[in-house]
């Protein structure tokens, strides 16, 4: 057992040695349990990465696991929870010695290359949430990596970091759980907010957006209230850009 001195999040898990995917499990489930149910798989056969890519999760890898919760919000504000999300993990490795950084906005970098990604889906009906879903794949023991990532990505022993599953599920709990209440209770976007540019792998840094295929080179400047990317284009312009189906290279 986790041993989670949390209140709710956490408080139910529901654990598999295989399974297709703990989103899609927890996306056929998520009306009929409790907001805090956590889904943890050892291995994932259809494991889903963002943009419909597929995410490998072999056995003991890593921790495959997905989050259900149930907040009381406009759907709008659902993405900014892959922020509190991502600044959980930053939090939860930084108590266990372990500095990362997040690449807007849903990506977790350790020495420049991906160490986690954060899939969000959210279930609404008639302007309503019904549940979120929130998946989180870290990589942990992976030491090879298919050649299409492997210039990309790594894992917590291939830098050097020995850190178990079971800390780490737990100090994602106890961190994700103070910033959730922090958001959902009081409306407050700054500590979420604070950690993600603190720990940003992107702003002041020229990337490429990509969006509908098209590429475009431009600077980011902050993330603002909204969780929202702040961007200058080439001839000056400033955007602000949506979570949504942009990717970003090159950083
Ligand atoms: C991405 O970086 O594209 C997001 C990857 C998310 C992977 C996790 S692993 C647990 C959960 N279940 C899934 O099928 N995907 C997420």
């Amino acid at each position: 057992s986790y041993n989670l001195p949390t209140e709710f999040i956490g408080k139910k898990i529901v654990h598999f040695d295989t399974i297709g995917s703990t989103n899609d499990y927890a996306k056929e489930i998520g009306n009929k349990v409790r907001g805090g149910t956590l889904i943890i798989s050892e291995q994932q056969t259809k494991g889903k990465g963002r943009l419909g890519r597929s995410w490998k999760s072999k056995s003991g890898d890593g921790i495959w696991m997905s989050l259900i919760i149930k907040p009381k919000i406009d759907p709008y504000k659902a993405p900014f929870l892959t922020l509190v999300a991502g600044a959980s993990i930053v939090e939860a490795l930084s108590n266990l010695g372990v500095d990362v950084l997040i690449k807007w906005p849903n990506d977790i970098i350790l020495n420049n290359k991906k160490i986690c990604g954060i899939l969000t889906e959210l279930s609404a009906e008639m302007e309503r949430v019904n549940y979120i879903v929130i998946g989180i794949g870290i990589n942990i023991k992976t030491l090879d990596f298919p050649n299409e990532i492997k210039e990309k990505a790594t894992s917590l022993y291939k830098e050097g970091y020995k850190i178990s599953r079971a800390d780490i599920v737990r100090q994602f709990c106890i961190e994700f759980e103070k910033l959730y209440k922090g958001y959902i209770l009081d409306d407050d976007k700054e500590n979420t907010l604070d950690i993600c540019r603190k720990h940003s792998a992107v702003i002041g840094k020229q990337v490429y957006i990509v969006k509908n295929n098209k590429k475009e080179l431009v600077k980011c400047i902050d993330i603002n209230e909204n969780g929202n990317l702040i961007i200058k284009e080439n001839n000056g312009d400033i955007k602000e850009i949506m979570s949504g189906e942009v990717s970003i290279r090159g950083i």
